[in-house]
């Protein structure tokens, strides 16, 4: 069945699903000849109003308020300064130094890829598509073939040797998992594929039981289609709306629009903890505050946040927080969800079979407790098993490390794309980014930008990002987006700028 989206979304708010595409393009001069689209405009006092807003105003890093403290006294990094003073002393010094992350160096890091040693085309390769999926390093490969050499049985079942073995290494990882993004503890975390299938369970478990026709679900315009069409389906089968919160020209959400979308009706809200396209970040400490002081659960998604900053699940008082581990140099096909327990004890589960009852009889089923109860079947064992072990290798190099360096990682790049003419960096350049950026450029497609650069070794993603509503909010279909991990270096973002310059 094709679930229509028109008739099901609210008017208020931003019509999230609706063709605004025309409008918001007429609004915002998107129409213009791409030849009006120039670095002029944009980089003058660029690298200074970055560093401004990067590093010297209170962020909210990990959307839970967290100052970064450990930056220098006037909050901006020194190492920032020196990769960012591009025309000085300090510059030819952060070029000669080797950039390390918590004692570690990025091409120490580099050596642990395997991939990374790739030509393509004859050129090493540049990978800069990880915010599809990042790679993974060679103690998550050789999990995944220990556990199949050494470990291997179902779970859960049979009292031999290789149960207990597999057994461990699943439960284990969920204690992994809820270590790492700050969980009560490991009966909080269900593995689930991924974060789509996360969603999806969060929708149907716990949203769909208390949605009445006329309801609402508040989303946001920059929601990648994983975070809408779950909540579409539910919706239009309840006979219930989604609203979306507007984000400015700058991609941020406009908290005020947020708050209005509450009312009686609204039942949910699920928000991008950081957008998938434009790289910027959500309020989401600030936005859960609002939803909760109106009573309404909120799922944050975070399938670009989890592996390029610290994540508190509890301190930012998410409901349910979803993401994947291919994001997270873990293997694809497992991922996790975050509930609070005592939600966790009320939902209802979607999905039946195996390992998720306590006792069936023909009339009747008593499911387990949660978090079982929601991982119908046998699940991905040795890919939880490969989460663990990419979650302890992201927090032995430390995850404030890691954003401390992709945050300069991620300034070099914007301020470097906003240098080359005919390029427009989508949302403008004042808004912090994580990960990913967005740009489009004069009298090329985005097809045609990501296949050249990709005879140049250079991997980014060109197209829609499965963020169509998004993309139309700023006037586009399609863009170029780089993506960044911490295996990136700052040479690496330099030749792609410098491939744009010939392409
Ligand atoms: N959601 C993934 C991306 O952003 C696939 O590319």
């Amino acid at each position: 069945m094709i679930y229509e989206t028109g008739a099901a979304v609210a008017g208020r708010g931003s019509d999230l699903l609706g063709d605004v595409g025309g409008e918001a393009l007429a609004r915002q001069g998107a129409g213009r000849s791409p030849a009006s689209f120039g670095a002029a405009g944009q980089s003058t006092p660029l690298l200074e109003k970055l560093a401004r807003s990067y590093w010297t105003e209170p962020a909210d890093y990990a959307g839970v308020g967290q100052s970064p403290t450990s930056f220098g006294a006037a909050g901006q990094s020194p190492a920032l300064m020196d990769y960012t003073d591009r025309s000085g002393e300090l510059s030819r010094r952060a070029s000669a130094a080797q950039p390390t992350l918590g004692g570690i160096s990025v091409e120490s890091i580099r050596s642990d890829f395997p991939i990374l040693s790739e030509r393509v085309g004859g050129y090493p390769l540049i990978f800069l598509d990880n915010a599809a999926t990042t790679q993974r390093p060679n103690c998550v490969i050789e999990r995944i073939s220990r556990y199949y050499g050494r470990e291997h049985s179902n779970v859960h079942r049979g009292a031999h040797e290789l149960a207990s073995r597999a057994t461990d290494a699943y439960e284990s990882a969920r204690s992994a998992v809820a270590r790492f993004i700050g969980a009560e503890d490991a009966g909080s975390i269900i593995f689930v594929r991924g974060a789509t299938e996360g969603i999806n369970l969060v929708a149907n478990s716990f949203a769909r039981p208390t949605l009445r026709p006329g309801d609402e679900i508040i989303l946001t315009q920059l929601e990648h289609h994983a975070n809408i069409v779950p909540w579409q389906m539910i919706a239009s089968e309840r006979g219930a709306r989604l609203v979306a919160a507007p984000v400015d020209d700058c991609g941020q959400i406009i908290l005020s629009e947020y708050e209005k979308l509450f009312n009686p009706r609204t039942r949910f809200a699920s928000i991008a903890h950081v957008s998938n396209a434009l790289g910027t970040v959500a309020p989401v400490g600030e936005m859960i505050a609002i939803a909760h002081r109106r009573g309404v659960p909120v799922c944050v998604d975070g399938a670009q946040s989890a592996a390029h900053m610290p994540v508190d699940v509890r301190a930012m008082d998410a409901d349910f927080y979803v993401f994947s581990g291919h994001k997270a140099c873990a293997p694809t096909g497992i991922g996790a969800v975050y509930g609070k327990p005592e939600l966790l004890e009320r939902g209802v589960p979607y999905q039946g079979g195996g390992n998720m009852i306590e006792d069936v009889t023909l009339e009747r089923t008593r499911y387990q407790p949660p978090p079982r109860r929601y991982e119908a079947g046998t699940g991905n064992i040795a890919g939880a098993a490969g989460l663990a072990e990419a979650l302890e290798y992201l927090t032995r190099i430390g995850m404030r490390e890691i954003e401390k360096y992709e945050d300069a990682l991620m300034l070099r790049l914007v301020s470097a794309l906003a240098d080359i003419p005919g390029l427009r960096v989508i949302g403008g350049l004042d808004a912090r980014r994580v990960c990913a950026v967005s740009f489009v450029m004069a009298g090329r497609t985005p097809e045609e930008i990501g296949r050249r650069l990709n005879e140049y070794g250079i991997a980014v993603r060109a197209g829609h990002h499965c963020a169509q509503p998004c993309l139309r909010r700023f006037g586009l279909e399609e863009t170029v987006r780089p993506s960044i991990s911490f295996y990136n270096t700052f040479n690496e973002i330099d030749r792609l700028a410098d491939a744009l310059r010939v392409i």
